[in-house]
C-alpha cells in the first residue's frame, strides 16, 4: 500500500555474502515481482567497482534460465554503485547526496543492509546514523545486520547498546536466516494447529529432543573466517538456539512478532548456561581413505588452531513442562552428509507386551534440509498371516505432498519480512542477550583451558568416538540415521 518508492543499501556489495546471497535473492524477488514497484538497489563498497562487475560476480549464484535475459537487465538497469571507505563521514555523506540527488530516491523508505565484517558495524552504524538518518526524511530506515552479533555476552552487549543508542528495536532487523526457512516456520503451525501433538508436548512423554546440523564439507580454505569463531558460535548459539526455542516454547497469545518473540525469551530464560561436562567438542583430522584433508591442513586455519569444528551439547530446560529433558543439539562441518533436522523422541510405550528389543520408540521428525519432510516413525504390524511388528513412517514430504509450490528461499522470505515491517523472524536485542548468557561460560572455559577437541575422520557420521557415547548417556536411543 506504501507507494514510495524503496531503495536497498547494501554495504559491502564487493564481498562473498552480497555475490552469494543478496544479490541473487533481490533478482529472485525482483523476477517474481516481489518488491515493491519501484525498488532501486545501491552496492557500497571500498573497491572501485562498476555495476557491470557486481554483475559479473553475482552471476554463478543467480541461477537465470534461458528468457531471462531482458528481465535480468532491467533488474541491474534498477543497481548503482557507490563507491566509500567505512569509517569516513565524509564517504556517507557522499552517499546521501547520492540518493537524494536521484529523483527515483529523494523521499524514499530504506533498507540499508550491512553485509559487512563485524569489525565495522559500529563505524558504519554511527557515521549511517549521523549522515544518512536525517530528521526531514518521510520515508521509513530499516537496518539489516548479519551475524557475528559479538563474540560472547559482553562483546555483544557493547554491540547491542552502540546500536540502541543510535536505532529503535524497530528499525534494527538481526538476521538468523535459519528463521526463514520453510520447516522452522511450520514448527508453530505443527505445534499449534493440531490437537494431537499438544498433548504428548511435555517431559511426560517426550525423552529426548535432537536438533542436528551437518555439512559434508570443512572449511576448505575459507577457514580465516570460520577460525575466529568455531562450530559454537558460528551454528549452535544463533540458528541451533532458534529451532530449540520454536520447539520449546509456550503457546504465544498471538502470531504478532513480539508475542512470539515474548516466548522464545522465556524458554531461554530457562534454560541454565551450559556446563563442560554437557558438551562434545570434535576437530576433524584427514580421512586416510578418501584422502580428505583435515582441518589444520587447510592452509587458512592457524597452526595448531583448538577451534572446534563438531559441537553437541545437552541444554536442559527448567520450567514444569520441560524438567528433565535433554535438548541436545550439535553440529559438525565435514561429516557424512548435510542435513538438518529436529527429533523429538518419545519415551519407551509403558508395559510393552511385544518380544524384546522389537518396539522402537516413536519419533517425530522435522527435516529442514534437504528434502523438506515431516514424518513420525511409528509401529505397525507388518503384513501378511504373522504378528510381527514393524517400524514405519507416517510421512509428509514436501516434494511429494507440494510439488507444485516453489519454497522461497530464506532469504527471500526475510527480506520481504523487512520491507513488510515484520520482525518475526528477526532476533530481538534480549533474545540475544538470553542466548549469549547460555553459551559464553562453557566459550570463556574451552578457551581458559585450552581444551583439545577430539579428533574425528573428515566423513564421519557423528563426529568423534565419544559424540555416540553421550548421546547414550543421556539415554537416546539408537535406530535408523540421525
Ligand atoms: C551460516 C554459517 O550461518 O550458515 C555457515 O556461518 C553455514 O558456516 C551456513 O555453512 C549454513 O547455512 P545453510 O542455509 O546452507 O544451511
Amino acid at each position: 500500500k506504501d507507494t514510495k518508492n524503496v531503495v536497498i543499501i547494501i554495504f559491502g556489495a564487493s564481498g562473498d555474502l552480497a555475490k552469494k546471497k543478496i544479490y541473487p535473492t533481490l533478482w529472485w524477488l525482483f523476477k517474481d515481482k516481489l518488491l515493491p514497484p519501484n525498488t532501486f538497489f545501491i552496492g557500497y563498497s571500498r573497491s572501485s567497482l562498476t555495476v557491470q562487475m557486481v554483475r559479473d560476480n553475482a552471476k554463478p549464484y543467480l541461477r537465470t534460465v534461458d528468457g531471462e535475459q531482458e528481465r535480468l537487465d532491467a533488474f541491474f538497469a534498477r543497481n548503482s554503485y557507490v563507491q566509500g571507505s567505512y569509517d569516513k563521514r565524509e564517504d556517507f555523506a557522499k552517499l546521501e547526496q547520492y540518493i537524494r540527488s536521484s529523483t527515483e530516491y529523494a523521499s524514499c523508505n530504506r533498507v540499508y543492509y550491512l553485509a559487512i565484517p563485524p569489525s565495522l558495524f559500529m563505524h558504519v552504524a554511527t557515521h549511517l546514523k549521523s549522515e544518512c538518518f536525517s530528521p526531514d526524511q518521510q520515508g521509513w530506515s530499516r537496518v539489516i545486520i548479519e551475524k557475528p552479533f559479538g563474540r560472547d555476552l559482553h562483546t555483544s552487549e557493547i554491540l547491542s547498546q552502540h546500536l540502541s543508542n543510535l536505532f529503535t528495536e524497530d528499525q534494527v532487523y538481526r538476521i538468523d536466516h535459519y528463521l526463514g526457512k520453510e520447516m522452522v516456520q511450520n514448527v508453530v503451525v505443527l505445534r499449534f494447529a493440531n490437537r494431537i501433538l499438544a498433548p504428548l508436548w511435555n517431559r511426560d512423554n517426550i525423552a529426548n529432543v535432537l536438533v542436528t546440523f551437518k555439512e559434508n564439507f570443512g572449511t576448505e580454505g575459507r577457514g580465516g573466517y570460520f577460525d575466529e569463531f568455531g562450530i559454537i558460535r558460528d551454528v549452535m548459539q544463533n540458528h541451533l538456539l532458534q529451532v530449540l526455542s520454536l520447539i520449546a516454547m509456550e503457546k504465544p497469545l498471538s502470531m504478532a512478532a513480539d508475542d512470539i518473540r515474548d516466548e522464545k525469551v522465556k524458554v531461554l530464560r530457562s534454560i541454565r548456561p551450559i556446563e563442560l561436562k554437557d558438551i562434545v567438542i570434535g576437530q576433524y583430522v584427514a580421512n586416510s581413505e578418501t584422502g580428505k584433508p583435515g582441518y589444520l591442513d587447510d592452509a587458512t586455519v592457524p597452526a595448531g588452531s583448538l577451534a572446534a569444528t563438531y559441537g553437541m551439547a545437552a541444554l536442559y530446560i527448567k520450567n514444569e513442562r520441560w524438567d528433565g529433558v535433554p535438548f541436545i543439539i550439535r553440529a559438525g562441518k565435514a561429516l557424512n552428509e548435510t542435513k538438518c533436522e529436529v527429533r523429538i523422541q518419545f519415551k519407551d510405550v509403558s508395559g510393552d507386551i511385544f518380544e524384546s528389543g522389537v518396539v522402537h520408540r516413536n519419533e517425530l521428525v522435522m527435516r529442514v534440509q534437504p528434502n523438506e519432510a515431516v514424518y513420525i516413525k511409528c509401529m505397525t504390524k507388518r503384513p501378511g498371516m504373522g504378528f510381527g511388528a514393524e517400524e514405519t513412517e507416517l510421512d509428509l514430504s514436501y516434494s511429494k505432498r507440494f510439488s507444485k509450490v516453489k519454497l522461497p528461499d530464506a532469504y527471500e522470505r526475510l527480506l520481504l519480512d523487512v520491507l513488510c515491517g515484520s520482525q518475526v523472524n528477526f532476533v530481538r536485542t534480549d533474545e540475544l542477550r538470553e542466548a549469549w548468557r547460555i553459551f559464553t561460560p562453557i566459550l570463556h572455559e574451552l578457551d581458559a583451558k585450552a581444551v583439545k577437541p577430539l579428533p574425528y575422520a573428515y566423513g564421519a557420521r557423528n563426529g568423534p568416538p565419544e559424540a555416540d557415547q553421550f548421546l547414550r548417556n543421556l539415554g537416546f536411543t539408537f535406530s535408523g540415521t540421525f
